[in-house]
C-alpha cells in the first residue's frame, strides 16, 4: 500500500489501463492506480489514439469510488500530473489547458481521460486515465499528430519512468484527500492553474463544430463559460486551442 491510501498495481502490457480499471472496477480497492509498461490500445478523448510505446511514459488509471462526478477526477488528475512535472522541472512553464491537458507552451505533455462507470443510471466510481510523456524523443514526438513535449524533450535528460509514477501517486493522494475534505479548495486551484480565462479561444464542440469564442469564466461544475455575438453558451467537454503566442507567454506569476 503506496502511502495515504494509493494502491500501486503494476501491469506489463495492458490493451488501455482505463479499459482493464473499468473490466476490474468491482473488485478493485478505491485509490488504486494500475500502472502498465506498455499500452496496445492506448485511448485519448474524444475517440483519439493515445501512443505507447514500452518502458517510456506514464500510463496509468486511478480508480475513484469516492466521486460522484467525472468533473473532480479530472481536477484532481490534471492538478496531480501538473504538480508531478513541475516537481520535476520547475521552469518547465506547465499549466492545465481546459478542461484537462497539461501544456508546456505550446506543446501538450499530458492528457487525462475520465471515465465514469455507472450501475442502473448511477455512478459509482470515475477512472481517471493518465498519460504523461516522459522519455518520448523529438523524432518521436514529431510524428503525434499535435504539437506535443516529453520531460526528455525540454530537459535533454531521461527520468525513471517509475519513480515519477510514484511521485504521480504522491500527487494523487494529495489531490484525492484535498477532494474529499476541501472541494471547493481543489476546485480554486484548479481553475487557477487553467490559462484561458479572458481569452478569445477556438472551441471545438464533440460534433466537431469549430467556434471562436470569448471564455468568460469556469462555473463550479468545471464548465466553460464564454460568449459569442453577445450570447452566453456553456460547454461541458470539446477542445480547445490559444493562439501559439498566447501559449508560450509566461504568466505573470511565473
Ligand atoms: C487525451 O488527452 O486525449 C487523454 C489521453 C489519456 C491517455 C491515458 S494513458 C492511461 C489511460 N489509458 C488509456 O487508454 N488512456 C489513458
Amino acid at each position: 500500500m503506496h502511502k495515504t491510501g494509493i494502491n500501486l498495481l503494476e501491469l506489463e502490457t495492458v490493451d488501455s489501463t482505463n479499459t482493464y480499471a473499468k473490466n476490474n472496477f468491482d473488485v478493485l480497492a478505491d485509490g488504486t492506480l494500475v500502472c502498465a509498461e506498455m499500452q496496445t490500445a492506448g485511448r485519448g478523448r474524444l475517440g483519439r489514439h493515445w501512443i505507447s510505446p514500452a518502458g517510456t511514459n506514464i500510463y496509468a488509471s486511478l480508480v475513484m469510488k469516492r466521486i460522484n462526478h467525472p468533473f473532480y477526477a479530472t481536477a484532481t488528475a490534471s492538478l496531480a500530473a501538473l504538480n508531478m512535472l513541475l516537481q520535476a522541472l520547475p521552469r518547465g512553464g506547465f499549466f492545465i489547458k481546459w478542461p484537462n491537458d497539461v501544456y508546456s507552451g505550446c506543446r501538450k505533455i499530458a492528457g487525462i481521460l475520465c471515465e465514469a462507470v455507472s450501475v442502473g443510471g448511477t455512478i459509482s466510481g470515475v477512472i481517471a486515465g493518465i498519460g504523461v510523456n516522459i522519455n518520448l524523443t523529438t523524432q518521436e514526438l514529431d510524428r503525434i499528430d499535435q504539437p506535443a513535449a516529453s520531460l526528455l524533450s525540454l530537459s535533454g535528460r531521461e527520468f525513471d519512468v517509475k519513480v515519477m509514477t510514484r511521485k504521480l501517486a504522491d500527487q494523487l493522494a494529495f489531490f484525492y484527500d484535498k477532494y474529499l475534505t476541501a472541494p471547493s479548495e481543489l476546485f480554486a486551484e484548479w481553475k487557477s492553474c487553467n490559462r484561458i480565462i479572458g481569452k478569445t479561444v477556438r472551441l471545438t464542440d464533440p460534433a466537431g463544430i469549430t467556434r471562436s469564442v470569448l471564455v468568460r469564466d469556469i462555473a463550479d461544475n468545471g464548465e466553460l463559460i464564454a460568449e459569442k455575438d453577445g450570447t452566453s453558451y456553456r460547454f461541458n467537454c470539446g477542445d480547445v486551442s490559444l493562439d501559439k503566442d498566447d501559449l508560450s507567454k509566461p504568466r505573470e506569476t511565473e
